[in-house]
């Protein structure tokens, strides 16, 4: 399935002045009717195509960009769409993903972005403590030579076929443990939350496979239980389903924003030419939407 472009419907072309603009816009120029403009446009793209499906969007035309500008652009739109979020611990808010010829798992940090595996279908900083970014925004300045497409999986789709198995749903409910991939002295070693969770007025999912197995691996945390280690392999069984699975491969200039709460993603795995091309750079950002009023409540 899938066999059409699945960006087509949600791909947004910028102006390429207008993008120039907001790669150098500073403070100064968030007061501006241009600027706050933009705002608005990124709101409606976010209520349109991340509240309902296919969970995602992008933005097009931006292939002019120097990677400086494109720093400073996916900084920029980032910040127009909802609050910055730290992606490490030292507060970086623009993340370089690229082969940094780094095994998932590997190590006491070893991090998916910085190899260039694919599978393992994960949501962003499900391991991490503290607020967790509702959106992923991942502009590409250079593609790998071949593969590196991203994948992505619905959670209601999910749900759906969750729905015949009432038991491992239920599993999937319960909360797990996640490594964190934090050795820092006084950082929490796991951090536990559910898979699955109906929260904000919508279904939720967390997941990284592989930062449970580790998290539940750590002396002191009780091993996962045969029915969670089944519920979690139907959970990978699904997410392995090709039919369930959109593929799609980002050009250089675009950029897309991926709703972190209810898509599971990864990649495909993907080949470079090596240092002279530079290899493949997405920048990431993490961002937190603003909070939504429940409906009734005074503002
Ligand atoms: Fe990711």
């Amino acid at each position: 399935m899938n066999s059409t472009d699945p960006f087509s419907g949600v791909r947004h072309q910028v102006d390429a002045e207008l993008a120039l603009a907001l790669a150098h816009s500073t403070e100064r120029d968030q007061h501006a009717s241009w600027y706050r403009e933009f705002g608005s446009t990124l709101e409606e793209y976010t209520r349109q195509h991340l509240d309902s499906r296919p969970g995602f969007f992008v933005l097009a035309g931006l292939d002019h960009l120097t990677e400086e500008q494109a720093r400073g652009f996916t900084v920029a739109v980032s910040r127009l769409t909802g609050d910055l979020l730290p992606q490490d611990g030292h507060g970086a808010l623009l993340r370089d993903v690229r082969d940094r010829g780094v095994k998932l798992g590997e190590g006491a940090t070893g991090r998916y972005s910085d190899s260039r595996q694919g599978g393992s279908l994960h949501t962003d900083a499900a391991h991490r403590p503290g607020r967790l970014p509702d959106v992923f925004a991942l502009f590409c300045h250079r593609q790998a030579r071949s593969g590196g497409a991203l994948v992505t999986v619905h959670v209601s789709d999910l749900l759906e076929l969750l729905a015949d198995h009432p038991e491992e749903l239920a599993a999937l409910r319960l909360p797990v443990h996640f490594d964190t991939r934090d050795d820092a002295p006084g950082f929490p070693l796991t951090v536990r939350r559910p898979v699955l969770e109906f929260s904000g007025g919508r279904e939720r999912v967390y997941y990284l496979r592989d930062y449970i197995e580790i998290g539940h691996g750590h002396p002191g945390i009780p091993p996962l239980s045969k029915d969670q280690i089944k519920a979690l392999d139907l959970l990978d069984e699904l997410l392995d389903r090709r039919d369930l699975q959109t593929h799609a491969r980002l050009a250089p200039g675009e950029m897309i924003f991926i709703d972190n709460r209810s898509i599971v993603h990864g990649r495909t795995p993907f080949e470079d030419d090596g240092p002279a091309g530079g290899g493949r750079l997405l920048l990431r950002t993490w961002i937190g939407l603003p909070q939504q009023q429940p409906a009734g409540t005074a503002r």
